[in-house]
Parts: structure tokens; C-alpha cells; sequence
């Protein structure tokens, strides 16, 4: 059994993968992304692939890989850089691994809220810079995020956590918008959340709109001109979801006419190659794909795929198979 880790994750995770002789373990050094060279290689040569979020899997690399790899047991929640029909297609099973980063993705989306909403990024450079003049009543006013309405586009794991949040913590009103019909047990331990029936729905009725959905197909550039233009005029976007959920073209011009007051992003389009455009606005917050990054939610991703995969071999079905 060969098994490929793409990434560098926490020792305490590597340790137990070869620890664990589940068979020859390749921890891949360097920690980059795999050239397309390289995935090609892999295709035959290894039974096991653990792959992540930053991976970029060839179109070819799945039918090159059919008869040979098994199973990409997916280090990270989301799985949108893995095409999962063309896996289903070559017998490539899929596991991914939710519920240990709900929490840390949830954090994230606060602080990004709050960053955007109270101008902390902004801030620290002109204080930095040695720029600040001093306390005065008119220097740098945000907007006030207690009581404000925040709308949640995926109402999923991380869509709750951060309604918790908000409505416990700072007692806003949470709308949300899902394709499920989310049960009244679960909008009420959930920031007591009222489902509206659209995405521009949440987006006009809420002062803060925060995307915890999927990425792939069925939302990519969902956050459109249209949704832009449905948000009341100040209001501000956080996304820690995946970066083509926003169509950033309509981002930048929302920015431009100021209808969109701020936005706080954790991810983007062709990532870690951002459009030279985000440098340019100070009332962007900008992070680099952190919503995971702390040390016990990375170790615990490593754990849960490294479950995942034992089961798998095992003959039982791995608790987070995909497909
Ligand atoms: C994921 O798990 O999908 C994140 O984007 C990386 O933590």
C-alpha cells in the first residue's frame, strides 16, 4: 500500500500516519503545490492520495489513475479541488473531514465580520504607519455589528456556528438561506435563525451577509452584480467559504460604488494568486485561507483523515465518505 501525503501537515498527525503502518508513506517534501508533472506521476504510483484544499488535480490524472488509486482521503472539509464525478467515474472513493473545524471556520468569520465592520485592519496600518493624529470623535467610524442583522448564505456545520455566535454573543437577528428545509428545532438552537427563500432575499434584508456554503459548480459566482445590488446600501461581506462562491468583478465594482461598504475574505479566486485589485482597497480584510489555521484544529483534520483512511482499508465505510 503506497500512500502520498501532498502537503505538510502537523508532526502530530504525520507521526501517527507512520506510525499507524498502513503501508509506505510519502510525506511529499516540499511543502508547494504538485505540478501537473507530478500528479501525473502519482497516477500509478500510489493506492492512497491525501490531498487538500490547495491541491490542483489534473482533468487527466483520473482516468490515468483508474485501477491503481483507491481513495483520495481529503485532509480539509471542503472537497471542491477534487472532481468527484470523474473520481465516481475511475472507482476513486472520497472522504473528507468536517465537524473538527467547524468551530476555528466559525471564529474566523467573526473576526473578519468585526475587522470589516470596525475598521481593525485599516486602523492598525495608519498606527503602524505612525499616521494616527490622535483620539477624535470623527476618526475612522465603522458600523456597529451588536443588534445588527447578519444574513447566512449555508446554513450547514459552519453556517450555524457562526449564527450561535453572532446572536448569543452580540445579539444580532440571523436570516439564512439553504436549499434544505431547515427544521424549526434547528433555526431555534441556531440563533433562533428565520430561513427567507432566496440568497437576494437574505441578501436585502441583512446588514452583515456571511457565506458558509459549498464551492464547485452550483455556487460558483452565486454573489453576483444582482446580489450586490440586493444588499442594502453600507452593507458588508464576509466570506470564508471558498473564493469562487464571489464573483469579484461585481465585488470590485460594489466597492467602487460604494453600495458595499467593507468586505472581510479568508478566500479567493486562484488562491494564492490574488487579482492585484484587493491590494488597492482599505476596506478590504484580507486573510490568507486561515478559517482552520490553530494548532489543535489541524492536528485533529490530520486525525480525522487518517480515520477515515483506516476504515477504508479496513472494508467499513470511513464515517465521512463523500462518494
Ligand atoms: C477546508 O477544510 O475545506 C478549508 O478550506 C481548509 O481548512
Amino acid at each position: 500500500m503506497k500512500i502520498l501525503v501532498t502537503r505538510a501537515w502537523p508532526k502530530e498527525a504525520e507521526d501517527r500516519l507512520v506510525a499507524e503502518n498502513l503501508g509506505e508513506v510519502t510525506l511529499r517534501d516540499p511543502d508547494t503545490s504538485m505540478s501537473h508533472d507530478e500528479w501525473m506521476k502519482a497516477a500509478q504510483a500510489y493506492d492512497v492520495i491525501m490531498p487538500t484544499v490547495s491541491d490542483k488535480i489534473p482533468a487527466e490524472f483520473y482516468p490515468a489513475a483508474r485501477g491503481k488509486l483507491k481513495v483520495f482521503a481529503n485532509y480539509g472539509v471542503g472537497f471542491n479541488h477534487i472532481d468527484i464525478d470523474a473520481a465516481r467515474a475511475n472507482d476513486i472513493a472520497v472522504t473528507n473531514t468536517p465537524d473538527v473545524l467547524t468551530d476555528c471556520t466559525a471564529d474566523l468569520a467573526m473576526g473578519l465580520m468585526l475587522a470589516a465592520a470596525r475598521r481593525i485592519g485599516e486602523g492598525e496600518r495608519e498606527t503602524r504607519a505612525g499616521q494616527w493624529a490622535g483620539w477624535r470623535p470623527t476618526h475612522m467610524i465603522g458600523k456597529k455589528v451588536s443588534g445588527a442583522t447578519l444574513g447566512i448564505i449555508g446554513f450547514g456545520r459552519i453556517g450555524q456556528a457562526m449564527a450561535r455566535r453572532a446572536h448569543n454573543g452580540f445579539g444580532m437577528k440571523v436570516v439564512f438561506q439553504d436549499a434544505w428545509d431547515v427544521p424549526d428545532d434547528i433555526k431555534a438552537a441556531n440563533g433562533n435563525a428565520e430561513q427567507l427563500a432566496s440568497v437576494t432575499d437574505v441578501a436585502a434584508a441583512c446588514d452583515f451577509l456571511s457565506l458558509h456554503c459549498p464551492g464547485g459548480t452550483d455556487t460558483y459566482k452565486m454573489i453576483n452584480a444582482e446580489v450586490f445590488a440586493a444588499m442594502k446600501p453600507g452593507a458588508i461581506l464576509v466570506n470564508s467559504a471558498r473564493g469562487d462562491v464571489v464573483d469579484e468583478d461585481a465585488l470590485f465594482a460594489a466597492l467602487d460604488s460604494g453600495h458595499l461598504a467593507a468586505a472581510g475574505l479568508d478566500v479567493y479566486h486562484n488562491e494564492p494568486a490574488l487579482d492585484r485589485r484587493f491590494m488597492s482597497y482599505e476596506n478590504l480584510v484580507l486573510a490568507p485561507h486561515l478559517g482552520s489555521a490553530t494548532d489543535g484544529t489541524r492536528a485533529a483534520m490530520g486525525h480525522r483523515a487518517i480515520d477515515n483512511l483506516i476504515a477504508f482499508l479496513k472494508g467499513d465505510k470511513p464515517r465521512d465518505l463523500v462518494s
